[in-house]
């Protein structure tokens, strides 16, 4: 496998498939918040943050619950598609939340800075050098003593093995060409040096995807950290 090449064209490549799904399926994953969203949502309210980011919101379901929880949300999202389906339903819904075309890797929308940013299965679908950035533009969007709340695939999903290994814990599968998954691991989390670790605990739940699978479970790492100064 020609990994230069395939870096070359993945992100494009996704992005594409990305916004196909979107067009296609709408709420890929219903209008109930993910589930990650509540235990984020309690936790946020105890450490008395006001001011969130959704990083990599899609359609904005967490984004909507965080507000109708009476937090201050401001979703970002690589995808036209899903940022217009976010705007489409706040506006709907009559709801103030700001929603951005921007990346989780290059963060240029405008803000005073955020007391904690959510991110729920958005971290696998980089590589190593992009996790590592999205973790610095994290840091760097957080106001001092910020949280981090990210959920994501674990090494104990039914998923994780399938496929080429082409990173340390990613793998690229024959059935989802240019869409690579990469795995948590509480023995790799380099990427989150620039946080003091509150939490690392592993969750699963069922999903389902209408139109495109039968509900199966998923296996997660929940990672809380505060921003180290
Ligand atoms: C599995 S979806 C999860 C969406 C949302 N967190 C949820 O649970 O409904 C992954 C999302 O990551 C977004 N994404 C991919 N690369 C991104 C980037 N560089 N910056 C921001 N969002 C990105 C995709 O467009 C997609 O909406």
């Amino acid at each position: 496998m020609d990994l230069n090449n395939y870096w070359n064209l993945q992100p494009s490549e996704s992005k594409k498939w990305q916004e196909n799904r979107y067009k296609r399926f709408g709420f890929v994953w219903g209008d109930e918040p993910g589930p990650t969203a509540k235990m984020a949502a309690q936790l946020f309210a105890e450490k008395g943050c006001k001011n969130i980011l959704v990083a990599g919101c899609g359609y904005g379901r967490e984004c909507v619950y965080f507000h109708e929880k009476g937090f201050k949300v401001t979703g970002i999202d690589l995808s036209e598609e899903g940022i217009k389906l976010a705007k489409h339903w706040s506006q709907e819904k009559n709801l103030t939340i700001d929603f951005y075309v921007d990346s989780v890797l290059d963060m240029k929308h405008p803000h005073d800075g955020y007391d904690a940013v959510f991110s729920h299965k958005v971290f696998h679908q980089f590589r190593y050098e992009d996790r590592k950035k999205m973790m610095e533009e994290c840091h760097q969007v957080l106001k001092d003593n910020g949280i981090l709340f990210l959920s994501d695939l674990s090494v104990h999903d039914a998923e994780f093995g399938i496929g080429v290994e082409i990173e340390k814990n990613m793998f690229e599968r024959p059935h989802r060409p240019y869409r690579p998954v990469y795995f948590l691991s509480n023995d790799h989390l380099a990427e989150f040096d620039g946080f003091d670790m509150e939490e690392v605990k592993p969750f699963s739940y069922l999903e389902s995807h209408p139109g495109e699978s039968t509900e199966h479970e998923h296996h997660l790492l929940i990672i809380v950290g505060r921003k180290k100064l």
